[in-house]
């Protein structure tokens, strides 16, 4: 098994049910010539995004980590035309190609991109919830206090879905020093003692090698 072999199979997946179209490939293209890091979510994950913004009905999403906008562009796409995703980017020249992306993609009515550390953002979104799902990919220390602020601004019902959690599967070495990885272990003990979510982490090989996802269903109360 090798990272050849999982590319190869994200490619067939994407030529086969996961197309981009030419608006999704621009946004890669301006955020690669901009030097931005290509971490975006993969084709394939970013469908699943799509179906889950899909299967919720949501109508207003909140991310966190905008990079170039590629998965703000393929969330937006699955709203409603009224739907709001709004989505917060630390640094303001990555914003600012993402901006261009989203508008070009068609779906700018729809996002606001708020520039900023997310901790700063989040007392001046006091008003903009409830959400109906989340998508936590930012830094990823701060996961487990972005998890617990969205948890009690996600409608019942929602989701909160939390990107690069396995981390090449050091979520499994209770003695790990990455303190990255110890948040995500924190978030997963954090959820095993909350009665308002039920969740499950899935996973994942592609082009971006082994990592996994953190989908929480907020339980209705
Ligand atoms: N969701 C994007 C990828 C996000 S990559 C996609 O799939 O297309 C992570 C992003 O989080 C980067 O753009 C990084 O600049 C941003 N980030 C890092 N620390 C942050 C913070 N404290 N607040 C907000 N954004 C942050
Ligand atoms: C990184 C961030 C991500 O959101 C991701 O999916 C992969 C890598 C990073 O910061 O390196
Ligand atoms: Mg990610």
């Amino acid at each position: 098994m090798s990272q050849d072999l999982f590319s190869a199979v994200d490619q067939f997946i994407g030529e086969t049910i996961v197309e981009e179209d030419e608006a999704l490939m621009g946004a890669v293209e301006a955020a690669g010539v901009a030097g931005l890091p290509a971490i975006q979510v993969s084709p394939p994950q970013g469908k699943l995004l799509q179906l889950l913004v899909r299967l919720v009905g949501a109508g207003k999403i909140l991310e966190f980590g905008t990079l170039g906008g590629y998965s703000a562009i393929l969330m937006a796409r699955a709203l409603p035309e009224d739907g709001r995703l709004i989505t917060l980017e630390a640094k303001p020249e990555y914003a600012e190609v993402a901006r261009r992306s989203i508008d070009e993609a068609g779906v700018g009515e729809r996002v606001e991109i708020r520039v900023g550390p997310a901790l700063e953002a989040l007392p001046g979104l006091e008003n903009n919830g409830p959400f109906d799902l989340v998508f936590i990919d930012a830094d990823k220390v701060n996961t487990p206090n972005y998890f617990a602020w969205a948890l009690d601004r996600t409608r019942p019902g929602g989701l909160i879905v939390a990107d690069n959690v396995v981390r090449d599967g050091t979520l499994a070495d209770a003695d790990s020093a990455d303190e990255a990885t110890r948040a995500q272990r924190r978030l997963h003990e954090m959820l095993r003692d909350e009665p308002r979510v039920d969740a499950t982490t899935i996973q994942t090989v592609g082009v971006k090698g082994y990592d996994g996802f953190l989908i929480a269903l907020v339980e209705a109360t």
